[in-house]
C-alpha cells in the first residue's frame, strides 16, 4: 500500500537515523517531520544511544525532554555535527524554504553552526521551483510598518513582489516566535533567484532572518509513496 503523507515523514525521518552514531552532536528540528525524527531518536536514546541536542524550538525542547534526549546549548556546544531537520519546499538544487512553523531563525543558527544539514520530508515538498509556500521573513515588531515597505522594495528590486502578510496566532493577534519577533509571509507565487533575494532580505535592518536556506543543506531524505529516495546537492 502507498505511504500517506505523513508514514512518508516518518520513513524518511527513521533513514535519518542510520546517520546518527554515538556521540553525535544533533541539531533538532522543528514541525512535524522533525517531531517523528525526535520521536524516533527517542527510543533508540532510551535503548542506550548516547547523543546531545540542541532544539531549535522551545516546542522541540519539550519534546526532546520528554523523550529523554540529553539537551544542550549552542553556548555549551558551539559546533555541532549534524542538524536533521523538515522543510517547506526543496528545489532541485537543495535550496528550501522553511519556516512554516515559525521557527526560521533558530534553525538556521542551528543549521550555520552544523557540519552537515540533513533535510527530511515527505515527497510534496519538492518542487522545480521555490515560492509557491509563503516565504517566512521574520521581522522585529519595532517599526514593523517601515520595514514592512523595506521588505516590499527589496523583492521588488529582484522580482515581482505579492501580498506580504503578517502572520497571525490562533489568538488572533500577531504570532510570536520564540524569539519575540512577528512573521510576514510574502505570498510570490515563484523565486527566481534564491540567493539574490536572501541576501537582499538580509541586508534589511528589522529583517532578522528569512526562510531561505540556500547552500545550507548537503542532503535531502525524501519519504515517497513507494519509500525513500535521498538526493545529495552536486
Ligand atoms: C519550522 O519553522 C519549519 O521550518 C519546518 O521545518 C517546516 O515548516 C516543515 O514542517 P513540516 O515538517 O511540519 O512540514
Amino acid at each position: 500500500m502507498p505511504l500517506n503523507a505523513d508514514d512518508q515523514k516518518r520513513a524518511a525521518a527513521a533513514r535519518a537515523l542510520e546517520f546518527v552514531e554515538p556521540g553525535t552532536r544533533l541539531g533538532l528540528g522543528t514541525g512535524s517531520t522533525a517531531k517523528h525524527f525526535v520521536d524516533l531518536l527517542g527510543e533508540r536514546v532510551r535503548a542506550g544511544l548516547d547523543v546531545i541536542a540542541v532544539p531549535t524550538s522551545e516546542a522541540t525542547r519539550a519534546q526532546a525532554e520528554a523523550c529523554g534526549i540529553r539537551l544542550t546549548t549552542l553556548d555549551e556546544t558551539p559546533e555541532l555535527d549534524l542538524t536533521v531537520d523538515g522543510a517547506d519546499e526543496i528545489a532541485p538544487d537543495m535550496s528550501l524554504i522553511k519556516g512554516g512553523g515559525g521557527a526560521l531563525l533558530r534553525e538556521k543558527i542551528v543549521a550555520a553552526a552544523s557540519a552537515r544539514m540533513l533535510v527530511i520530508a515527505d515527497e510534496s515538498k519538492c518542487v522545480a521551483m521555490l515560492g509557491a509556500f509563503p516565504l517566512p521573513i521574520e521581522v522585529t515588531p519595532f517599526g514593523f510598518l517601515a520595514t514592512l515597505r523595506a521588505v516590499d522594495k527589496a523583492i521588488a528590486g529582484i522580482q515581482r513582489s505579492g501580498p506580504l502578510n503578517l502572520r497571525m496566532g490562533k489568538d488572533g493577534h500577531a504570532f510570536v516566535t520564540d524569539g519575540g519577533h512577528w512573521i510576514i509571509d510574502a505570498k510570490l507565487g515563484r523565486i527566481d533567484d534564491p540567493k539574490a533575494l536572501a541576501h537582499a532580505l538580509s541586508g534589511i535592518p528589522g529583517v532578522m532572518d528569512h526562510g531561505l536556506f540556500v547552500g545550507m543543506a548537503a542532503m535531502a531524505i525524501i519519504g515517497a509513496p513507494a519509500g525513500v529516495r535521498i538526493i545529495e546537492r552536486t
